[in-house]
């Protein structure tokens, strides 16, 4: 502190339990290197606007046709027709009665997140979510008084979780399971067995499922997604979708929640989220518009991540990039538009991810997110979005290889500080 001058206006403390180093200090010196002239290619958020991604057309006709009926505040779960049309992707996976009140529209899915959290958890209550993990889930329990309990998906099991070991973890304050599939970051897409196993320890243990499906039709080669709800009808499933990264809207803020299964004992904890909704009055009006269009018909997001698709092609430079480099390795991302790579330790021993990263930023102008921001505790990961161009990932690859390359003689730039 400066003599004379008043002490800083306070943080909450709980906010340094919370990591979103996605947009975080990395990204802030990313921006003072532009502004000196620097370009830099920014690989750290999956932001398909920023890559040249078009909402598809018939979505934007929906929202402009519907622009004067926009106007007022709409109701708190959000509008009638993307409601149901919600309720009928839902029907068409198996779910026969669902009904439009049991979807929940929000500004994006990161609402709904916050939304459905702070409706259940009292403090101290355990929320086990992946690690990895897209650390807004860690962050929505920790602000809303829980704990996170973090569940490994190893990346020696392909970053699969393991459920017999999530079993050990569940106490008497275990409230709910969060699953993320297709997974960001790492890319994973669950096989059915694997989202049983979830859905009956779930049931088992009497916990609600959180399954974040916002990658749901983000699936390469032959990974097949298998939406978490019809293997839950025993417990209460909270699915959660969106138009932000299958349908390239994400600065339309849309997203559901879907609730099934145990209905009957989730009246209360439903009427809790609805309040909440009631409290910040109505989502974004104007993007609703187009949710009816965009699950409706032809899917134009089957055209990117088929092969010869623009996803495809990148995901596959990715690939091809690991395998030729000498010191990276790669589970293949089977879904979602990330790439979660590990360094090989061997070679660098005491690697930090951080550091590398910032090194990375520093000396070849990509900005790329440590992998321990994901809530993991190994150092030697890193994530980056499969949305620039192939030819642009694979120039990228090789700057980052040219990096390794000269830290393989200077270690100690990458070491972590103890
Ligand atoms: C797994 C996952 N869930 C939720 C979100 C947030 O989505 P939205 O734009 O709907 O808030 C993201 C965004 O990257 C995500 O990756």
């Amino acid at each position: 502190m400066i003599a004379g001058m008043k002490p800083s206006f306070q943080t909450a403390g709980r906010l340094e339990a919370v990591r979103y180093e996605i947009r975080g200090a990395l990204a802030r010196r990313a921006r003072e290197l532009e502004q000196q002239g620097n370009d830099v290619l920014h690989l750290n958020i999956g932001n398909p606007g920023a890559f040249g991604f078009r909402t598809p057309e018939t979505m934007r006709r929906a929202v402009i046709r519907n622009l004067p009926f926009s106007e007022g505040y709409g109701p708190q779960a959000g509008i009638f027709p993307a409601r149901e049309a919600v309720a009928m992707q839902f029907q068409a996976r198996g779910l026969t009665d669902t009904r439009y009140d049991q979807v929940v529209v929000g500004n994006g899915v990161s609402e709904l997140v916050d939304l459905t959290l702070r409706s259940l958890l009292e403090p101290e209550d355990e929320v086990l979510v992946p690690a990895p993990d897209y650390p807004l889930w860690t962050a929505a329990v920790v602000l809303n008084g829980g704990k996170a309990v973090h569940y490994q998906c190893r990346e020696s099991d392909g970053f699969l979780p393991d459920v017999a070991r999530i079993e050990e973890q569940i106490t008497s304050k275990t409230r709910a399971i969060v699953v993320i599939n297709p997974n960001n970051p790492t890319g994973a897409v669950y096989p059915e067995e694997t989202l049983q196993a979830l859905a009956d320890l779930a049931t088992r243990h009497d916990l609600i499922i959180f399954s974040d499906e916002i990658y749901d039709s983000i699936c390469y080669e032959d990974a097949r997604f298998v939406p978490m709800a019809p293997l839950a009808p025993e417990t209460l499933c909270v699915s959660f979708g969106g138009l932000s990264k299958v349908y390239r809207a994400c600065g339309w803020r849309v997203g559901w929640a879907v609730f099934t299964g145990a209905l009957e004992r989730a009246e209360d904890y439903m009427l809790a989220v609805e309040k909440l909704a009631a409290l910040r009055l109505s989502a974004n009006v104007p993007g609703q518009w187009a949710v009816q269009t965009a699950l409706g018909g032809y899917q134009s997001i089957a055209d990117l991540v088929g092969r010869d698709g623009r996803l495809f092609e990148s995901r596959q430079a990715v690939i091809e990039a690991c395998e030729r480099s000498r010191f990276l390795e790669l589970v293949k991302p089977m879904g979602a538009m990330y790439a979660f790579p590990s360094v090989r330790t061997e070679v660098f021993g005491d690697f930090d991810d951080h550091r590398f990263a910032a090194e990375l930023l520093e000396h070849k102008h990509i900005l790329i997110v440590p992998g321990s921001s994901f809530n993991i505790p190994e150092r030697n990961h890193f994530r980056i979005t499969l949305l620039p161009e192939a030819e642009q990932l694979t120039e990228a690859f090789e700057r980052i290889d040219d990096l390794l390359e000269e830290l393989a003689d200077e270690p100690q730039r990458i070491r972590a500080v103890k």
